[in-house]
């Protein structure tokens, strides 16, 4: 997996040099903040040999590289599922290599539906913690030494620095964001409501298929991760609605400026 990472980044450096400082993973449906950046370079994900590319429609499949405001940043349009048949280190790959690239911070972002009852649709939730019990583990297999340790902590994966900056650019941006646990599954299917009930006595209030395994790479690496979530349904059982994807891009599209004006924010204070 090294030797994959170490090539993947060769042939990134072959078409840029650009050092980020900040890494930015765009969830379904939030992809366009990429167009508000000063850009430097793209890096189509397919032109990056043995590079996992993304099979979902709607999600875009890059590397976008440039400046928001002054903070150099790189940003993943488009991120790949395990659901869609990749290994979960594979999954992880382009985190690690925003890591490797020289990015020390990383944003994560993703659609997710809502647990908590106090939460609607359109709402945007800081990622406090995360429970990842249905989906396995990145780190498993031989330890990549050269990254992290065989048993890295998790009590504070997500920053509590980085949590403060984000609450403190909401309030600037007029923004009332919700906090919660993000709780991962591997999907495809949407849960049931009887998994919601379950995910919900677990101490989760949102739920989506992606992210927490992508902050327990960033993390094993010694990277500082906060993520945010947004709302964009709410999960089975807790709306009587049926779930699809289209509800989903649809409420990603309605909160696009809103959560466009506070990742800018929270670069620029980060
Ligand atoms: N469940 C899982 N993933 C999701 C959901 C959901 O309800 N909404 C958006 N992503």
């Amino acid at each position: 997996m090294y030797n994959k990472l170490q090539s993947c980044l060769k042939s990134i450096r072959e078409k840029t040099d650009f050092k980020p400082e900040v890494g930015l993973v765009l969830g379904s449906g939030l992809g366009d903040f990429a167009e508000t950046i000063k850009t430097e370079a793209t890096v189509e994900y397919k032109d990056i040999e043995g590079f996992p590319v993304s099979t979902v429609k709607g999600h875009k499949g890059r590397f976008v590289f440039g400046y928001s405001g002054d903070i150099p940043v790189v940003i993943m349009q488009g991120r790949v599922h395990y659901y869609e048949g990749y290994s979960m280190s594979d999954v992880v790959l382009p985190v690690r290599l925003m890591g490797l690239m020289g990015a020390k911070k990383i944003i994560l972002t993703n659609a997710a539906g809502g647990i908590n009852p106090k939460f609607s649709a359109g709402d945007l939730m800081i990622i406090t913690d995360h429970i990842t019990t249905g989906v396995p583990s990145p780190l498993i297999g031989p330890n990549i030494e050269e990254l992290g340790t065989r048993f890295p902590d998790m009590s504070e994966v997500y920053s509590r620095r980085m949590t403060d900056i984000i609450r403190k650019s909401a309030a600037e941006c007029g923004i009332a964001p919700k906090e919660g646990v993000y709780v991962q599954f591997t999907g495809p299917n949407y849960e049931t409501p009887a998994e919601i009930r379950m995910a919900s006595r677990w101490g989760g209030d949102a739920v989506g298929m992606s992210t927490a395994c992508e902050a327990m790479a960033a993390r094993h690496m010694g990277l500082e991760v906060c993520g945010i979530s947004c709302i964009t349904n709410m999960a089975a059982g807790i709306s009587q609605n049926m779930l699809n994807h289209k509800e989903v891009q649809e409420t990603a599209d309605k909160v696009s400026g809103r959560f466009k004006a506070l990742i800018s924010k929270v670069i620029s204070e980060i």
